[in-house]
């Protein structure tokens, strides 16, 4: 399909850029503390121009204060954001020249869809014709430059969310921010508009910021992912290498699904609750995690041995999915639920029977935990629980 060329830059925002480069950004020591509580703790973070950088955690991990104070609607306690090379900490949220879009659209219900769009050039200043044809170029790349008569209430959530962004782009901002912008979608229409986003941020060039609690969005979006737990960034990385490489057991658990083996390390060995031992050279002695992806578990075929080295752990079929190519297996063992995807080549027990399952222990990342009962617990859903709203953070 052709598409409209991108309009040039104006110099409106008094940023001299080349076409379709985007913003470069620079957190450096970022805090912001209300009434002494720690919502944002020390974010260092260095965006190149033209990525897509996704804020990634569970609720009230300090996302939205962080995307708020690159933003300019927070005051940080400390710290600095700089802006293709200038400081902007102090500058008004209206001369930084970026675009947002939240979750909840907030469009003029009493204005059109190209009015809503041509809004933000209003505020500029913008002419009267030059503002109708660019409202119309931003309505085409989000393809609604056929509804631009429409009122918002006469559009689908997911259509006046593509206004939301339309509006965002129509003064070609070279960084634009996204707060959980799909949020209040269903599925099916959420992953509509990734796509669409993926196509427009290649196509545009620019700078995203994107804020979700959902990996799988971060996933499909992101070229770059910051994880963020209890006001702080756990790890940045590429999906691949989040999920490949975790450097805490936080983002082991909360990027794609992971069975978490719990037991004692002692002399460098983890020994699981049910006596399975796995290397743990670097870890102190104590209590420790070992995380194993399910595709690096194999149900082993009746009367079969284990490899030389690997690890074997008996147990129970409780249930099998099947997922197109793949199924997904759930064993009760005496080390609590191990989850296995594998192919549907490979006969089976049923459901009910033994299994003897087995991993290479290179496929384990070992982790030490301090307080077991919470860094167990489902991470989706560690700080949504409302009794811990008041005491975290
Ligand atoms: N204006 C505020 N006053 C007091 N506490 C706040 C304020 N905004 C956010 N917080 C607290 O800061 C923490 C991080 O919040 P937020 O950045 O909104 O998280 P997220 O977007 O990841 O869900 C939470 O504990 C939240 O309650
Ligand atoms: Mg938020």
């Amino acid at each position: 399909m052709t598409r409209m060329p991108v309009p040039s830059r104006s110099a409106e925002s008094g940023a001299p850029a080349p076409a379709g480069s985007g913003a470069e950004l620079r957190l450096s020591g970022l805090v912001k503390r209300y009434a002494g509580v720690a919502a944002v703790e020390n974010v260092e973070l260095d965006v190149p121009s033209g990525e897509f950088l996704t804020l990634l955690g569970p609720s009230g991990s300090g996302k939205t204060t962080t995307l708020s104070m690159i933003a300019g609607f927070t005051e940080p306690t400390a710290g600095s954001v700089v802006c293709d090379g200038r400081e902007i900490t102090a500058v008004p949220p209206h001369k930084r020249g970026l675009g947002m879009v939240f979750q909840n659209y907030s469009l003029f219900p009493h204005l059109s869809v190209r009015e809503n769009v041509e809004f933000p050039l209003r505020q500029r200043g913008v002419a009267k014709a030059e503002r109708s044809r660019r409202a119309m170029a931003a309505l085409e790349l989000v393809e609604l430059h056929g509804r631009a008569n429409a009122k918002p209430s006469q559009l689908s959530g997911g259509q006046q969310q593509r206004v939301a962004l339309a509006r965002a782009l129509v003064f070609e901002p070279r960084l634009l921010l996204m707060d959980e912008p799909f949020g209040a979608l269903d599925r099916a229409l959420r992953e509509r508009l990734q796509i669409e986003l993926r196509r427009l941020h290649q196509e545009l060039g620019i700078t995203v910021v994107f804020v979700t609690h959902d990996q799988e969005e971060a996933l499909t979006l992101s070229d770059r992912i910051a994880v963020f737990n209890q006001g702080r960034i756990e790890q940045v990385g590429t999906p691949e290498e989040l999920y490949e490489r975790p450097e805490t057991l936080f983002v082991a658990r909360f990027i794609g699904e992971s069975n978490a083996i719990s037991g004692e390390v002692a002399g460098g060995v983890l020994t699981s609750d049910s006596g399975v031992r796995m290397p743990a050279a670097e870890l102190p002695d104590g209590r420790a995690v070992a995380i194993v992806r399910p595709e690096r578990v194999g149900v082993l075929a009746p009367g079969e041995d284990p490899a030389a080295g690997a690890c074997a752990l008996d147990g129970r079929i409780r249930d099998i999915t099947y997922l197109g190519a793949q199924r997904r297996i759930e064993i009760d063992t005496d080390d609590g639920t191990v989850i296995v995807r594998s192919g549907t080549d490979l006969a089976l027990p049923r459901i009910g029977e033994p299994a003897r399952l087995s991993w290479s222990p290179q496929n384990a990342a070992v982790f030490p935990t301090r307080d077991e009962a919470t860094e167990m617990r489902n991470p989706w859903t560690a700080t949504l629980a409302p009794s811990t709203s008041s005491s975290q953070s």
